[in-house]
């Protein structure tokens, strides 16, 4: 009732259950302002703060982030620190209102990797939230499609090596059982809508098994410009797509 009251106010018919968002061009948006690139990754934060009140406002189940890739390790010792650091301060100055919004906060990612007080701070927020009913905020971080495909083989493999499983057994669900994102709701796991920012159009190793049917939508926009606005165009266009999931 809610979810369609609150569509209907922004002339939206279908609202993405699961949205996964590629937040580029933070560095870019610092840069234009002269300002060091970690700027840009603060300024990020405020983007998806509001960007996640939004989505909640609208009916948005899970919104999947990417937040830190992989490869992202390669980048200037500094920035890298400068980000590790950001779940510390999203704990302390934007959980307590995503909580009161009843957003629940998940992660995804190879988090053994990860340095204490990240994931410290990570670890209060899943837990203050975790019984909240609202929309998922499932942060990707040291996250890499590949790697997360890898580790389901691996752990079918190794049950077919210890006659638990026969090879012919394996399905499609059986798969997606053994990924990261087996954390969601079933009926929610693969995101119906991604988003790229700032004119990249690449999905650089994000959700590449989740993303089969999903729609995308690429924007020129820097991930900080990225507002609630900028959402609800994102949704509009959605709106206009026709998913056939290879039917006709
Ligand atoms: C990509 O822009 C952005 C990132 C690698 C980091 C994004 C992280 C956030 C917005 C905050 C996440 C919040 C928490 C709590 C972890 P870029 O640096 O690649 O920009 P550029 O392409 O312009 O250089």
């Amino acid at each position: 009732m809610l979810f369609k009251k609150k569509a209907a106010e922004t002339s939206l018919e279908k609202v993405p259950q699961h949205i996964g968002i590629i937040m580029d061009g933070n560095g870019r948006w610092a840069k234009k302002r002269m300002q060091p690139r970690v700027f840009g990754h603060k300024a990020g934060m405020d983007a998806l703060q509001k960007v996640t009140i939004k989505a909640s406002e609208l009916g948005v189940k899970v919104l999947t982030v990417y937040a830190f890739s992989t490869e992202n390790w390669s980048r200037p010792q500094d920035e890298v620190k400068f980000i590790m650091n950001l779940p510390v301060e999203f704990f302390d100055h934007y959980v307590p209102q995503l909580h009161q919004n009843g957003v629940k906060v998940q992660v995804i990612g190879d988090q053994a990797a990860l340095p204490a007080p990240t994931l410290t701070a990570l670890q209060k927020a899943c837990d203050l939230t975790k019984d909240n009913q609202g929309l998922i905020l499932n942060f990707a971080l040291n996250y890499g499609g590949r790697a997360e495909i890898t580790g389901a083989v691996q752990s079918l493999a190794q049950a077919v090596a210890a006659g638990q499983l026969k090879p012919a057994d394996i399905t499609e669900d059986l798969i997606s059982n053994q990924l990261m994102t087996a954390s969601l709701p079933v009926e929610v796991r693969d995101p119906d809508l991604i988003i790229r920012t700032s004119g990249e159009l690449r999905l650089s190793n994000f959700l590449p098994w989740q993303a089969a049917y999903s729609e995308f939508y690429f924007t020129p926009v820097l991930w900080p410009d990225f507002d609630q606005d900028q959402l609800v165009l994102a949704l509009e266009e959605y709106n206009r797509r026709h998913r056939r999931f290879g039917g006709l």
